[in-house]
Protein backbone atom coordinates (compact mmCIF):
# COMPACT_ATOMS: atom_id res chain seq x y z
CA UNK A 1 0.00 0.00 0.00
CA UNK A 2 1.10 3.32 -0.99
CA UNK A 3 0.76 6.11 2.21
CA UNK A 4 -0.16 9.44 0.72
CA UNK A 5 -0.87 12.76 2.43
CA UNK A 6 -3.15 15.34 0.82
CA UNK A 7 -2.04 18.94 1.10
CA UNK A 8 -4.81 21.46 -0.01
CA UNK A 9 -8.71 21.62 0.01
CA UNK A 10 -9.33 23.55 -3.43
CA UNK A 11 -10.61 21.77 -6.55
CA UNK A 12 -7.74 19.46 -7.43
CA UNK A 13 -7.53 18.32 -4.14
CA UNK A 14 -11.68 17.32 -4.10
CA UNK A 15 -10.59 15.37 -7.11
CA UNK A 16 -7.84 13.35 -5.76
CA UNK A 17 -9.40 12.97 -2.21
CA UNK A 18 -12.08 11.44 -3.78
CA UNK A 19 -9.84 9.44 -6.44
CA UNK A 20 -7.32 8.13 -3.36
CA UNK A 21 -10.19 6.85 -1.06
CA UNK A 22 -11.37 4.31 -3.84
CA UNK A 23 -8.11 2.65 -4.77
CA UNK A 24 -7.40 -0.55 -3.01
CA UNK A 25 -3.49 0.00 -3.40
CA UNK A 26 -3.56 3.38 -2.04
CA UNK A 27 -3.47 4.33 1.96
CA UNK A 28 -4.91 7.72 2.54
CA UNK A 29 -3.66 8.41 6.08
CA UNK A 30 -3.86 12.65 6.03
CA UNK A 31 -4.86 15.69 4.43
CA UNK A 32 -4.10 18.73 5.24
CA UNK A 33 -5.46 22.67 4.82
CA UNK A 34 -5.03 25.51 6.42
CA UNK A 35 -8.49 26.50 7.27
CA UNK A 36 -11.93 24.89 7.68
CA UNK A 37 -13.57 26.57 4.49
CA UNK A 38 -13.90 23.27 2.12
CA UNK A 39 -14.29 20.71 5.11
CA UNK A 40 -17.60 19.74 4.30
CA UNK A 41 -16.42 18.65 0.94
CA UNK A 42 -13.75 16.11 2.36
CA UNK A 43 -14.16 12.85 3.91
CA UNK A 44 -14.42 12.87 7.79
CA UNK A 45 -13.01 9.86 8.31
CA UNK A 46 -9.87 10.63 7.32
CA UNK A 47 -7.56 12.44 9.65
CA UNK A 48 -7.06 16.52 9.03
CA UNK A 49 -4.27 18.33 10.11
CA UNK A 50 -4.08 22.41 10.02
CA UNK A 51 -0.34 21.98 11.05
CA UNK A 52 1.86 21.49 8.77
CA UNK A 53 4.56 20.40 11.33
CA UNK A 54 2.15 17.87 12.23
CA UNK A 55 2.08 15.89 8.80
CA UNK A 56 2.22 11.83 9.02
CA UNK A 57 4.89 9.70 7.70
CA UNK A 58 4.15 9.14 4.17
CA UNK A 59 5.41 7.66 0.55
CA UNK A 60 4.18 10.57 -1.32
CA UNK A 61 3.04 13.92 -0.52
CA UNK A 62 0.74 15.41 -3.16
CA UNK A 63 0.82 19.88 -2.84
CA UNK A 64 -2.34 20.75 -4.77
CA UNK A 65 -2.09 24.43 -3.99
CA UNK A 66 -2.22 27.77 -6.34
CA UNK A 67 0.79 28.16 -8.46
CA UNK A 68 2.08 31.17 -7.00
CA UNK A 69 1.98 29.54 -3.43
CA UNK A 70 3.96 26.20 -4.00
CA UNK A 71 7.41 27.42 -3.35
CA UNK A 72 7.00 29.28 -0.20
CA UNK A 73 4.61 26.26 0.90
CA UNK A 74 7.26 23.46 0.40
CA UNK A 75 9.80 25.07 1.88
CA UNK A 76 8.40 24.93 5.06
CA UNK A 77 8.57 20.84 4.50
CA UNK A 78 11.44 19.80 6.64
CA UNK A 79 11.46 16.06 6.36
CA UNK A 80 13.69 14.16 4.13
CA UNK A 81 11.83 10.64 3.53
CA UNK A 82 9.13 10.55 1.35
CA UNK A 83 8.41 12.20 -2.26
CA UNK A 84 6.76 15.54 -2.61
CA UNK A 85 5.13 16.12 -5.71
CA UNK A 86 3.00 19.09 -6.94
CA UNK A 87 0.30 19.51 -9.29
CA UNK A 88 0.72 22.11 -11.22
CA UNK A 89 0.77 21.88 -15.08
CA UNK A 90 2.74 25.49 -15.35
CA UNK A 91 5.18 25.31 -12.72
CA UNK A 92 8.71 23.46 -12.81
CA UNK A 93 9.74 20.77 -10.56
CA UNK A 94 12.15 22.82 -9.60
CA UNK A 95 9.63 25.07 -7.78
CA UNK A 96 9.61 22.36 -5.11
CA UNK A 97 11.85 23.53 -2.31
CA UNK A 98 11.39 21.21 0.05
CA UNK A 99 13.92 18.84 1.66
CA UNK A 100 12.70 16.05 0.73
CA UNK A 101 13.02 14.15 -3.04
CA UNK A 102 10.40 15.99 -5.63
CA UNK A 103 8.20 15.48 -8.17
CA UNK A 104 5.22 16.10 -9.95
CA UNK A 105 1.88 14.61 -10.93
CA UNK A 106 -0.24 16.68 -13.08
CA UNK A 107 -3.95 15.92 -14.17
CA UNK A 108 -4.88 17.14 -17.40
CA UNK A 109 -8.26 17.57 -16.57
CA UNK A 110 -10.87 20.67 -15.80
CA UNK A 111 -11.80 20.10 -12.11
CA UNK A 112 -14.20 21.84 -9.94
CA UNK A 113 -14.93 21.46 -5.97
CA UNK A 114 -17.82 19.23 -5.74
CA UNK A 115 -17.91 18.45 -9.35
CA UNK A 116 -17.18 14.66 -9.89
CA UNK A 117 -15.64 13.68 -13.03
CA UNK A 118 -14.53 9.83 -14.37
CA UNK A 119 -11.35 9.16 -12.53
CA UNK A 120 -9.96 6.63 -14.74
CA UNK A 121 -9.27 8.19 -18.00
CA UNK A 122 -7.58 11.10 -16.82
CA UNK A 123 -4.55 11.97 -18.19
CA UNK A 124 -1.96 12.04 -15.71
CA UNK A 125 1.37 13.59 -16.53
CA UNK A 126 4.43 13.15 -13.93
CA UNK A 127 7.80 14.03 -13.80
CA UNK A 128 10.70 12.74 -10.86
CA UNK A 129 14.34 14.00 -9.99
CA UNK A 130 15.44 10.23 -10.58
CA UNK A 131 14.89 6.06 -11.74
CA UNK A 132 13.44 4.90 -8.57
CA UNK A 133 11.27 8.08 -7.34
CA UNK A 134 10.09 7.59 -10.97
CA UNK A 135 9.41 3.81 -10.28
CA UNK A 136 7.13 4.80 -7.44
CA UNK A 137 5.12 7.73 -8.54
CA UNK A 138 4.08 5.31 -11.51
CA UNK A 139 2.75 2.77 -9.08
CA UNK A 140 1.39 5.50 -7.70
CA UNK A 141 -0.43 7.11 -10.88
CA UNK A 142 -1.52 3.63 -12.22
CA UNK A 143 -3.74 3.08 -9.40
CA UNK A 144 -5.77 6.21 -10.16
CA UNK A 145 -5.49 6.08 -14.04
CA UNK A 146 -5.14 3.88 -17.32
CA UNK A 147 -3.41 6.85 -18.93
CA UNK A 148 -0.04 7.77 -17.46
CA UNK A 149 2.10 9.98 -19.20
CA UNK A 150 6.30 10.77 -18.27
CA UNK A 151 6.37 14.50 -19.25
CA UNK A 152 9.34 16.84 -18.22
CA UNK A 153 8.72 20.30 -16.96
CA UNK A 154 9.37 22.22 -20.56
CA UNK A 155 6.90 20.37 -22.17
CA UNK A 156 4.27 20.46 -19.56
CA UNK A 157 4.65 23.53 -19.61
CA UNK A 158 3.71 23.65 -23.58
CA UNK A 159 0.79 21.26 -22.96
CA UNK A 160 -0.28 23.43 -20.18
CA UNK A 161 -0.66 26.32 -22.72
CA UNK A 162 -2.44 24.25 -25.36
CA UNK A 163 -4.98 23.05 -22.16
CA UNK A 164 -5.39 26.66 -21.64
CA UNK A 165 -6.48 26.90 -25.22
CA UNK A 166 -8.31 23.21 -25.19
CA UNK A 167 -10.50 24.49 -22.09
CA UNK A 168 -10.16 27.67 -20.47
CA UNK A 169 -10.32 29.93 -23.82
CA UNK A 170 -12.98 27.30 -25.19
CA UNK A 171 -15.22 27.69 -21.72
CA UNK A 172 -15.02 31.47 -22.21
CA UNK A 173 -16.48 31.12 -25.39
CA UNK A 174 -19.28 29.38 -24.06
CA UNK A 175 -19.94 32.56 -21.20
CA UNK A 176 -20.20 34.78 -24.15
CA UNK A 177 -22.81 32.42 -26.03
CA UNK A 178 -24.50 32.47 -22.67
CA UNK A 179 -24.16 35.99 -22.22
CA UNK A 180 -25.95 36.92 -25.69
CA UNK A 181 -28.70 34.15 -24.86
CA UNK A 182 -29.86 36.13 -22.03
CA UNK A 183 -29.32 39.06 -23.50
CA UNK A 184 -32.09 37.92 -26.05
CA UNK A 185 -34.02 35.93 -23.81
CA UNK A 186 -32.94 32.47 -25.64
CA UNK A 187 -32.58 29.41 -23.34
CA UNK A 188 -28.77 28.68 -23.19
CA UNK A 189 -29.75 24.97 -23.28
CA UNK A 190 -30.59 25.03 -26.73
CA UNK A 191 -26.53 25.64 -27.78
CA UNK A 192 -25.88 22.62 -25.93
CA UNK A 193 -26.21 19.55 -28.65
CA UNK A 194 -23.74 22.16 -30.47
CA UNK A 195 -21.05 22.35 -27.91
CA UNK A 196 -21.39 18.71 -27.68
CA UNK A 197 -20.76 17.93 -31.02
CA UNK A 198 -18.22 20.69 -31.03
CA UNK A 199 -15.79 18.43 -28.90
CA UNK A 200 -16.98 14.85 -30.23
CA UNK A 201 -16.05 15.56 -33.69
CA UNK A 202 -12.69 16.18 -33.20
CA UNK A 203 -12.21 12.63 -31.46
CA UNK A 204 -12.84 11.65 -35.20
CA UNK A 205 -11.35 14.40 -37.42
CA UNK A 206 -8.57 17.21 -36.87
CA UNK A 207 -9.60 20.43 -35.89
CA UNK A 208 -8.37 22.22 -38.91
CA UNK A 209 -11.05 20.01 -40.96
CA UNK A 210 -13.49 20.56 -38.37
CA UNK A 211 -14.13 24.46 -38.47
CA UNK A 212 -17.14 26.19 -39.87
CA UNK A 213 -18.21 29.25 -39.69
CA UNK A 214 -18.38 32.88 -41.53
CA UNK A 215 -15.19 33.40 -41.19
CA UNK A 216 -13.97 29.79 -42.56
CA UNK A 217 -15.70 30.68 -45.66
CA UNK A 218 -14.60 34.66 -45.25
CA UNK A 219 -18.18 35.82 -45.59
CA UNK A 220 -17.79 39.35 -44.67
CA UNK A 221 -21.31 40.57 -44.63
CA UNK A 222 -22.41 38.23 -42.06
CA UNK A 223 -19.12 39.08 -40.27
CA UNK A 224 -19.82 42.68 -40.66
CA UNK A 225 -23.49 42.52 -39.56
CA UNK A 226 -22.85 40.51 -36.67
CA UNK A 227 -19.75 43.10 -35.23
CA UNK A 228 -22.59 45.69 -35.36
CA UNK A 229 -24.86 43.91 -32.91
CA UNK A 230 -21.41 43.48 -30.13
CA UNK A 231 -20.49 44.92 -26.97
CA UNK A 232 -16.65 46.59 -27.23
CA UNK A 233 -15.20 43.52 -24.92
CA UNK A 234 -17.24 40.72 -27.62
CA UNK A 235 -16.03 42.73 -31.22
CA UNK A 236 -12.76 42.91 -29.96
CA UNK A 237 -12.88 38.81 -29.43
CA UNK A 238 -15.35 38.00 -32.42
CA UNK A 239 -12.69 40.08 -34.20
CA UNK A 240 -9.67 39.20 -33.45
CA UNK A 241 -10.67 35.10 -33.68
CA UNK A 242 -12.67 35.53 -36.87
CA UNK A 243 -8.98 37.22 -38.62
CA UNK A 244 -7.16 34.45 -37.39
CA UNK A 245 -9.36 31.85 -39.03
CA UNK A 246 -9.93 33.88 -42.09
CA UNK A 247 -5.66 33.83 -42.18
CA UNK A 248 -5.64 30.38 -41.45
CA UNK A 249 -7.87 28.99 -44.24
CA UNK A 250 -7.33 31.75 -47.00
N1 LIG B 1 -8.47 23.32 -11.24
C1 LIG B 1 -8.02 22.61 -12.24
O1 LIG B 1 -8.79 22.29 -13.14
C2 LIG B 1 -6.58 22.13 -12.26
C3 LIG B 1 -6.23 21.09 -13.14
C4 LIG B 1 -4.94 20.58 -13.12
C5 LIG B 1 -3.98 21.12 -12.24
N2 LIG B 1 -4.33 22.16 -11.43
C6 LIG B 1 -3.29 22.66 -10.50
O2 LIG B 1 -3.58 22.16 -9.20
C7 LIG B 1 -3.19 23.13 -8.20
C8 LIG B 1 -4.38 23.48 -7.34
O3 LIG B 1 -5.39 24.05 -8.16
P1 LIG B 1 -6.90 24.16 -7.64
O4 LIG B 1 -7.73 24.50 -8.84
O5 LIG B 1 -7.24 22.99 -6.82
O6 LIG B 1 -6.80 25.47 -6.75
P2 LIG B 1 -7.89 26.03 -5.71
O7 LIG B 1 -9.21 25.37 -5.93
O8 LIG B 1 -7.79 27.51 -5.78
O9 LIG B 1 -7.35 25.51 -4.30
C9 LIG B 1 -6.12 25.93 -3.84
C10 LIG B 1 -5.91 25.40 -2.43
O10 LIG B 1 -4.61 25.83 -2.01
C11 LIG B 1 -4.71 26.41 -0.72
N3 LIG B 1 -3.63 27.39 -0.57
C12 LIG B 1 -3.34 28.46 -1.33
N4 LIG B 1 -2.26 29.09 -0.87
C13 LIG B 1 -1.86 28.39 0.22
C14 LIG B 1 -0.79 28.57 1.17
N5 LIG B 1 0.08 29.55 1.06
N6 LIG B 1 -0.69 27.67 2.18
C15 LIG B 1 -1.57 26.65 2.30
N7 LIG B 1 -2.60 26.44 1.45
C16 LIG B 1 -2.74 27.30 0.43
C17 LIG B 1 -6.08 27.06 -0.73
O11 LIG B 1 -6.46 27.30 0.60
P3 LIG B 1 -7.48 28.48 0.96
O12 LIG B 1 -8.83 27.98 0.56
O13 LIG B 1 -7.29 28.65 2.41
O14 LIG B 1 -7.05 29.69 0.14
C18 LIG B 1 -6.89 25.93 -1.39
O15 LIG B 1 -7.17 24.90 -0.48
C19 LIG B 1 -2.59 24.31 -8.97
O16 LIG B 1 -1.21 24.11 -9.04
C20 LIG B 1 -3.21 24.18 -10.36
O17 LIG B 1 -2.41 24.74 -11.36
C21 LIG B 1 -5.61 22.68 -11.41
Amino acid sequence: MIKVVLLGAGNVAFYLANVLTMSKNINFIQRYSRNIKNDKYFDKNIPKTNNINNLSKADIYIIAINDDAISSFSKQLFFKDGLVVHTSGSMPIEALKCKAKKGVLYPLQTFSINHKVEYHQIPICIETENKKDKELLHLFANCISKNVYEINSSKREKLHIAAVFANNFSNYMFKLANDICDKNSIPFDILKPLIKETANKIQKISPIKAQTGPAKRNDNKVIKNHLSQLSENQKEIYNLVSKSIINTYN
